[in-house]
């Protein structure tokens, strides 16, 4: 039965830190280069359907990744101590935790909230034709989007790293 639960938490767990680690390293390496080559006519629309379900989908990621791994912590400390990595693997394991925290913060603050400015401008923008022609606008549309790549970026970097953590502790 133990390893039952284990097997579905990790499960959730794994699957979800593929969804994120995949989303992040999707916008850094792919979709961030690719707008930036796009006209704006078609970058705008693009952006107004696809960027709603791509950030969806990678907060509900990260937060699985993160709500899965600290149920794991619980449901190991709690039920089967065997199975908790101790001295530096315990260690390891908690600077992983730590260090998803901080992928967590950096999605929610310049990832998620670029973003949902990046969507009102988008929207504004649309409603008011003139305004795509706007050089202001324009200025605070590329930055939204560059932080978002920012944000993306440092996520492609943190996450692995959070990963070897969590796979070395079991080692350790
Ligand atoms: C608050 C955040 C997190 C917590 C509390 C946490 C906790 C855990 C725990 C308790 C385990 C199981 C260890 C065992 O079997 O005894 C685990 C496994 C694992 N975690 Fe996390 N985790 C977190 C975030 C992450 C993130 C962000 C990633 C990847 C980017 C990650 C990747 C993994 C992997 C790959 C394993 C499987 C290791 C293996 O079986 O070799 N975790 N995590």
């Amino acid at each position: 039965m133990t390893d039952i639960v284990l097997g579905i938490l990790l499960t959730f767990h794994i699957g979800a830190v593929v969804g994120w680690l995949g989303s992040s390293i999707v916008y850094a390496r792919v979709v961030g280069p690719a707008l930036e080559s796009m006209k704006p006519e078609t970058r705008i629309d693009f952006l107004l359907d696809m960027l709603p379900r791509f950030s969806k989908f990678a907060l509900i990621s990260a937060l699985t990744t993160i709500g899965a791994g600290i149920v794991l912590l619980g449901w190991v400390s709690g039920v089967d101590t065997s199975l908790l990595p101790t001295g530096i693997g315990f260690l390891l394991l908690l600077s992983g935790a730590v260090l998803a925290f901080v992928g967590l913060l950096i999605g929610m603050t310049l990832v998620t909230s670029s973003t949902n400015k990046l969507l009102k401008l988008l929207q504004r923008t649309k409603a008011n034709a003139q305004e795509a022609t706007s050089p202001e606008v324009n200025a605070m549309m590329l930055e939204a989007q560059r932080n978002i790549r920012t944000g993306a970026n440092a996520l492609s970097a943190i996450l692995p790293v959070v990963m070897a953590l969590m796979i070395l502790s079991l080692y350790a």
